[in-house]
């Protein structure tokens, strides 16, 4: 496959961002250089634009297979391409959970079919799928599709894989360590949100506030805590997902462990979801949206360098789920908004974008292990989008790909890409897809 051509635009360096041309060979930047390449070659120029690498969403649900009313593979990666998203990582929560090598590769070919971008797949781990270790557990894959980390939920959330007793924890990450996994650790602690019991049920109004009490700050901490104790000195396998709380995102520091945020808790609190969303169960997530305090110790933490990784944790749930007064799934969908909204509170905020680029494309290739991702150098794949600063523009639900069809963020103004790029092949111009699905790799094995 080549898709020779040199892209001409803004990239950003040290000293502000620098007109720059990269060339691109069979998906692969070959050169970056501030002047023509001099290849026989056209130059696609973006005026106006501004080049960054494509963003690794390192923790998405897609909910393919055994949910697809809600999601498959194609709208989810369709969807996290038009918000400049080139690669993802599932997680296991689907049906049948992805909890060994059978339903691992059968979503393995799902991915491989379906999706317009490269993709990683986790391996869940519950003490159910642990009476065969998880070191034999890996063993069984030989070669092909391999996970791209392994994740526990130490509470209860959508599905039911719940990792208890959370102590049981040491061993996994011994074998996690052998085979140079990271474990994603959804940490609420699954022990004392049942002691709480406050869940809201029934009605609209108000259940977010319930729901918050009934998973608090204390939740998140001793899930962390027991996990860091437990951990010992292996804490840096351990990747903390979607820290909500001032207190979480103290303990995260120094801690060895590496942490995410997600976009909904940097940019949505109680208060505002309250007094703004006409349905407030739209917001409801786990760990929960959490108080004022709690989004500004997150964005000092992110702003001062203490975030590894923004995940958007994208979890999507049809409408009418949403809107039913029982039981009401926690999740919103979130992988086309990420990049766009946060460029624009950058932006607002007066933040250095590289500090973005840093947290949504060479964070989480660094802590995956991709070393060919994340980066817009020489040798790196062209995974890269295309935006112009100033083409500011209001969120509305009907633009958007996610099957589920509604976004938390609608009149939330937001920089989309004008063009993605996934290993050099142009994938969005304009609003419009170009690409195609069945073209993407496992991130693990690039195959
Ligand atoms: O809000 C959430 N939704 N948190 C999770 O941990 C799971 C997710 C989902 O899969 O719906
Ligand atoms: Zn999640």
């Amino acid at each position: 496959m080549s898709y020779d051509l040199v892209i001409q635009g803004r990239v950003l360096t040290g000293a502000g961002p620098k007109e720059s041309f990269i060339s691109i060979e069979d998906g692969i930047i070959s050169k970056v250089s501030r002047s023509h390449p001099g290849h026989d070659v056209s130059v696609t120029k973006h005026t106006n634009g501004l080049i960054l690498p494509g963003c690794i969403d390192s923790h998405v649900h897609f909910r393919d297979p055994g949910m697809t009313q809600k999601e498959d593979l194609t709208t989810g990666s369709l969807s996290a391409a038009f918000g400049g998203v080139t690669s993802f990582m599932d997680m296991p929560n689907t049906r049948p959970p992805t909890l060994d090598l059978k339903s691992f590769l059968e979503k393995a070919v799902i991915a491989k079919e379906m999706s317009y971008i490269d993709h990683g797949l986790f391996l869940g781990i519950t003490p159910a799928s642990d009476h065969i270790s998880v070191l034999d557990r890996l063993k069984e894959f030989k070669s092909g599709p391999f996970p791209i980390g392994l994740k526990v939920f130490l509470g209860e959330s959508t599905g039911s894989l719940v990792f208890r007793p959370i102590e049981g924890i040491a061993k996994v990450i011994e074998d996690a360590i052998r085979y140079h996994l990271p474990l994603s650790v959804h940490a609420e602690d699954g022990d004392l949100i049942a002691q709480g019991g406050m869940e809201g049920k029934r009605s609209h109004k108000g259940s977010l506030a319930r729901h918050m009490l009934s998973r608090p700050a204390d939740v998140e901490l001793s899930a962390m805590n027991r996990v860091l104790n437990a951990a010992g000195p292996n804490s840096s396998a351990v990747h903390f997902l979607h820290i909500s709380s001032k207190e979480g995102i103290e303990r995260a520091r120094d801690s060895g462990a590496s942490v995410e945020v997600t976009p909904h808790h940097l940019l949505l609190d109680l208060k505002w979801c309250e007094a703004n969303l006409e349905l407030e169960t739209l917001a409801k997530v786990n760990p929960p949206i959490r108080t004022t305090a709690d989004r500004a110790a997150l964005w000092d933490a992110l702003t001062s360098g203490h975030v590894d990784v923004i995940g958007s944790d994208h979890a999507p749930h049809t409408l009418p789920e949403k809107e039913d007064g029982e039981n009401i799934p926690s999740g919103m969908p979130g992988t086309e908004t990420m990049f766009p909204l946060l460029a624009h509170e950058f932006m607002e905020r007066r933040t250095d974008l590289r500090l973005l680029q840093k947290v949504l494309c060479e964070g989480p290739a660094r802590r995956f292990g991709l070393e060919h991702k994340g980066c817009l150098l020489p040798g790196y794949d062209a995974d890269l989008m295309v935006i112009d600063p100033k083409d500011v523009r209001k969120i509305r639900a009907e633009d958007l790909h996610s099957k589920c069809g509604w976004t938390a963020y609608e009149g939330f103004r937001a920089i989309f890409p004008t063009r993605v790029y996934s290993r050099g092949e142009l994938l969005v111009e304009d609003g419009n897809i170009c690409g195609h699905s069945g073209r993407s790799l496992d991130l693990r094995t690039r195959e």
